[in-house]
């Protein structure tokens, strides 16, 4: 970690997909005290994050100034209030001259800008990349608009959290984690499982890496296909905030969501109103076992191990499954069977498929976990017993759709 922070990944709640610029101190507040009531905290989602339309101009001396309509005390007092609840604050500007929402931006003006969220008590700055002048195009040149802030938090002498929100912009995985806790690898998210959308344009051959907004979740996990070995302890390729909530999606998309943002180290942002949020949603996004995945000290993130589009596409999309194992810090492997076509299917698991190292060019690892004895947990379900897990990985019947699983390799004896 370049600053000694973020060596998990960061999990909390951010304004931006439920509320756009629809944003006030009573919003934030009551959201952090439903983080506490909720036990949502306590799993660790602890940023509470504002993201734009929150300033309302520079004043006389160039240092921002809060929107008194919406934040009436400023933010400091705000900030002060969440701290006291066991949480964390952020806030969102925009390495450009204005930010996405046309708010000022801090291009220019990264030191007074930090020096002042300091000042308040910001523990978590989100940095976006609209209306920058041009000055990006290659990974130099907005390497340098992104340093700029990241010396100038460096600076204020608080530890404060740096997430850049390039959009995959220019190959941040190549140079970011030098200065930041995680980057942006895709465009926008939308509350979508896989609609197809032209604005989010994916080209499998080269590894489905370009810009674009309106991505759905699948378009995002086959981008980060291509680049999860780029993802490490205090910095996180940032697949974007969470959907679950929002109603797009139906509860077994949700889990896959959920699944894969935490199996590929995925910053856990919320970004649902808690207020409203339903019971089933709110399981999905407080299951422990998945919530450790993604909090591993592995901080590495799932391989997908194979890909095939499916025949039964439908007037929605195109259908395809996947399988994606991730190994943890303790040994044990976990393994994701993703199906985004349009029915319950069997999939099969080979052993090879789960146990094949390719990163040690195609050996087992080790040996021992061919063994007999495993323990099987499903982590949306219970514990399987040994002999089902077997018959699920060697022949392949039915596995429920979106199910995921984790394999605990260790042998006994
Ligand atoms: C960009 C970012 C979003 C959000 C909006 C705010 O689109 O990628 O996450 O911050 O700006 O305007």
């Amino acid at each position: 970690s370049y600053n000694g922070l973020n060596l998990v990944p960061q999990m909390g709640w951010d304004d931006w997909n439920a509320f756009g610029c629809n944003v006030n101190e009573t919003l934030l507040f009551s959201t952090a005290q439903t983080l506490v009531s909720t036990g949502l905290r306590d799993l660790g989602y602890k940023y509470v994050i504002l993201d734009d339309c929150w300033s309302s101009g520079r004043n006389s001396s160039g240092y921002l100034e809060e929107d008194r309509e919406k934040f009436p005390r400023g933010l400091a007092p705000l900030i002060s209030d969440i701290h006291a609840l066991g949480l964390k604050f952020g806030i969102y500007s925009s390495a450009g001259i204005f930010t996405c929402g046309r708010y000022p931006g801090s291009l220019d003006h990264e030191e007074k800008d930090a020096a002042l969220w300091a000042s308040w008590g910001v523990d978590y700055v989100k940095y976006d990349n609209c209306f920058n002048q041009g000055r990006s195009g290659t990974p130099e040149i907005s390497f340098k608009r992104y340093e700029a802030m990241s010396k100038a938090l460096n600076a204020t002498g608080r530890s404060v959290v740096y997430a850049i929100c390039n959009w995959g912009n220019d190959d941040p995985f190549d140079w970011a984690y030098t200065i930041s806790n995680s980057w942006r690898m895709s465009g926008d998210i939308y509350d979508s499982f896989n609609r197809p959308d032209s604005r989010c344009p994916c080209d499998e051959a080269i590894g489905c890496r370009w810009p674009g907004f309106h991505c759905s979740v699948m378009n995002i996990l086959n981008k980060m296909a291509a680049i999860q070995a780029r993802s490490m302890s205090g910095a996180f390729n940032d697949m974007d905030m969470l959907e679950v909530g929002n109603g797009g999606q139906d509860d077994n998309e949700y889990v896959t969501h959920f699944s894969m943002w935490a199996l590929l180290s995925s910053p856990l942002l919320l970004g649902t109103n808690l207020a409203t949020l339903s019971p089933a949603n709110l399981a999905i996004l407080s299951n422990p076992a998945v919530i450790a995945l993604n909090q591993d000290p592995s901080a590495g993130a799932a391989i997908r191990k194979w890909r095939y589009l499916v025949a039964d596409k439908d007037a929605n999309g195109q259908g395809e499954i996947s399988l994606w194992t991730r190994v943890m810090d303790n040994g044990d492997t976990v393994v994701a069977l993703v199906n985004a076509g349009n029915a319950a299917r069997s999939m099969n698991a080979t052993l090879a498929d789960i146990f094949l190292d390719q990163s040690t060019g195609g050996t087992y690892r080790p040996a021992e976990e061919l063994a007999t004895n495993w323990e099987v947990w499903d982590l949306w379900g219970g514990r399987m017993a040994e002999a089902e897990a077997r018959a699920v990985i060697e022949s392949g019947p039915s596995v429920s759709a979106n199910s995921t699983m984790r394999y605990n390799a260790s042998a006994v004896g």
